[in-house]
């Protein structure tokens, strides 16, 4: 049932080739909305569990106990690298990620140290691994990174933000300084994402989440160029999924930069989406993950939809729009799974 290594469905997909049913995973598949992951959060912290290759390789298996999904994606987080630069993190409960040491000025810059992900964050190679062995014939493994200007919007803003306004004024007003820091992230992430690939990462997601807050000549300008770089240099053929919200005034741009599938929010109808982008690139999406709070009735509306929309064209990769949430009722993405799965079944 295109379960064999190299013939799953999702890196069919991945290739544009015909598949059996349309592949689905979800961004954020491993976490608080499943029981077991909460228990675990008890007694470990999240940094914990990330940096511990067993931890991390459990997390990430615990949805396939509840959920058919047809990709894992490795449980980490995409300000892991950012850490061993050099910057100091912690996860708060209930308010995400703090960066007590905000980048600000040149010398904030100059320290920061190009990781070696051998040295930086070698359990992410080795939970990687594990999982390839663990996950044999099951379902292929996703690696990930954020991209240069999400991992700078954060080391610049200390958290999350709202109007990025601290690292829209870096780079309205001292352009060379934050250039230096997206040269910086790019090498990072680059050498960061070739690692995870040697180590058996089948896919690689890039995660440019907070993008869509910048204007098209802005990205272009500012951002494209990077994620470029990245995009680029992602060795050994492996699938590039190239993701951001927010995006739908600059589709094009985002193609531009690369990947071989983009992923795009709910906000914009996968049809459309699809057309901008233009069909010799796959599409990822784009269920909002906010109906896996209606019935089950909302949740199959919704998966016709967009099912209805990819029109079976080789290519489309079934995913939420942005991450599950973490109260999700397991049930329900359950269902969800399984309602692509039948729906999407050719005949
Ligand atoms: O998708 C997966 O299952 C793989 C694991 C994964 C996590 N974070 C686990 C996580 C991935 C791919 C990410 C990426 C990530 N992290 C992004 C890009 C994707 C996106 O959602 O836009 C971003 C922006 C982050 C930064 C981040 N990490 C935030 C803002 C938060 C706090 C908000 C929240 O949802 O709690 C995190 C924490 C985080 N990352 C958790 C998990 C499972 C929750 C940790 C916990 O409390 O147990």
């Amino acid at each position: 049932m295109g379960k064999n290594s190299g013939d799953y469905r999702f890196l069919k997909a991945c290739r544009k080739e015909e598949v059996d049913c349309t592949p689905v995973w979800m961004m954020r598949q491993a976490g608080r909305y499943l029981p077991k992951y909460r228990k675990m959060r008890e007694k470990h912290s999240f940094l914990e569990m990330c940096k511990t290759p067993e931890l991390a390789v459990e997390v990430t298996l615990q949805p396939f106990e509840l959920i058919d999904l047809d990709a894992a994606i490795l449980y980490s987080d995409i300000l892991i690298p950012v850490e061993a630069m050099g910057i100091d993190l912690e996860f708060i409960e209930s308010r995400g990620p703090v960066i007590h040491n905000p980048v600000r000025t040149l010398a904030d810059i100059k320290k920061l140290k190009v990781v070696d992900p051998y040295e930086g964050v070698p359990f992410v190679m080795e939970a990687i691994k594990i999982l390839r062995r663990e996950l044999d014939g099951k379902a292929p493994l996703i690696g990930f990174s954020g991209v240069p200007f999400t991992l700078a919007s954060y080391m610049i803003e200390g958290g999350a933000s709202k109007n990025y306004l601290e690292a829209k004024q870096m780079m309205y007003n001292a352009p060379a300084m934050f250039h230096e820091l997206m040269q910086k992230i790019t090498d990072t992430v680059i050498a960061y994402l070739n690692a995870q690939v040697d180590a058996g990462a089948q896919a690689i997601q890039v995660f440019d989440s907070w993008v869509g807050c910048l204007t098209p000549q802005d990205y272009k300008k500012y951002v494209l160029p990077y994620s470029k770089q990245v995009l680029d240099s992602i060795k050994g053929g492996v699938p590039r999924i190239h993701f951001g919200t927010g995006t739908a005034g600059f589709l094009d741009l985002l193609k531009e930069a690369g990947g071989d599938i983009i992923g795009v929010d709910w906000r914009i109808d996968l049809d459309t989406a699809w057309e901008i982008l233009g069909h010799d690139v796959g599409v990822q999406g784009n269920f909002d993950s906010s109906k896996l709070f209606g019935t089950e009735e909302i949740i199959e509306e919704s998966v016709k939809d967009i099912l209805d929309r990819a029109g079976n064209r080789p290519g489309h990769i079934f995913n939420l729009g942005h991450g599950i949430q973490p109260k999700t009722p397991p049930e329900k993405a359950a269902f969800l799974v399984d309602t692509v799965h039948r729906l999407s079944r050719r005949k």
